[in-house]
């Protein structure tokens, strides 16, 4: 069984990127069959990945290539459907079929992988909705300012429509929310925590520290497991002697999610 992940928020650099490939190496390192799908016309999958942006998207979903033709190998274990600037054509054709909705849902269909990771663009358009009518869990990324509830509601908002789904209604198997850009030291994040927990409870998730190496890593085309594996900071954020974060804690989590 297939297992899809979207990594949604329609504000833009809040970690979606980041978390999608750090997420997808860390799944693959661990034995996962994993393939990142970028539905962002800024291609920044394949470019956190050290690879060139191409047209896998568009190949995929415009002209319906199958997905083992398009998939490109970005590490062992690891696939990726890469996007570049035709993905903007994507959602302008995407609009014009009559089962929009459902067209990723269609072009993932029999895929071979144990997970698929959608990152998706800063925006609500028609391939956020044909993205969530695909996922099973939905984990939205929010960087701890006075809008992330807001923005995290927006999300919650699009998910109860295609819940409600007229003709096909669709049941995601969960949802979380993963605070980034964390740093303890600044009153205001801890405190925009604070909030999120109490709006949230339990499906707000412990926070991704705020850290350099996440901008530096993607510059290198690396991803954190390659660039920066033993940071206490990022990858195992420890707070009194015990891990309260980072994306190893993400990765425990998103195991227990998948199937
Ligand atoms: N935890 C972090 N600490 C510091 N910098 C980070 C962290 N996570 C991501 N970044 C950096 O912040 C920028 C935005 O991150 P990223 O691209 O992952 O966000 P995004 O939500 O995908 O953005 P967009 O909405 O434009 O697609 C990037 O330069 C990235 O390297
Ligand atoms: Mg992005």
């Amino acid at each position: 069984m297939t297992t899809i992940i979207n990594v949604a928020n329609q504000k833009g650099g809040v970690g979606k990127t980041t978390t999608a490939v750090t997420l997808g190496h860390g799944l693959s390192l661990a034995g996962r069959r994993v393939l990142i799908v970028d539905l962002d016309p800024q291609g920044h999958v394949a470019f956190a990945l050290g690879m060139k942006k191409t047209n896998g998207l568009y190949r995929l979903l415009v002209e319906s290539e199958p997905l083992h033709k398009v998939a490109e190998e970005a590490r062992p274990n690891l696939d990726i459907i890469a996007c570049d600037k035709t993905g903007e054509a994507v959602g302008r054709h995407v609009t014009t079929q009559n089962y929009r909705e459902k067209i990723v849902k269609k072009a993932l269909k029999g895929a071979t992988y144990d997970v698929i990771i959608l990152d998706t663009p800063p925006s609500l358009g028609v391939l956020h909705v044909a993205a969530l009518v695909a996922s099973h869990w939905i984990l939205i990324p929010t960087k701890l300012d006075a809008m992330a509830v807001d923005g995290v509601n927006e999300i919650l908002r699009s998910m109860a429509e295609v819940e409600q789904g007229e003709d096909d209604p669709h049941k995601f198997e969960g949802y979380s929310i993963l605070p980034t850009f964390f740093d303890r030291t600044t009153k205001e994040t801890t405190i925009q925590l604070r909030e999120l927990v109490n709006a949230f409870g339990k499906i707000v998730w412990p926070p991704i520290p705020q850290d350099t190496k996440a901008r530096e890593a993607a510059a290198y085309g690396k991803t954190l497991w390659e660039y920066s594996p033993d940071s206490p900071s990022i990858v195992g954020y420890q707070f009194n002697g015990k891990r309260a974060g980072g994306y190893l804690d993400l990765l425990e989590r998103i195991k227990e999610v998948i199937r």
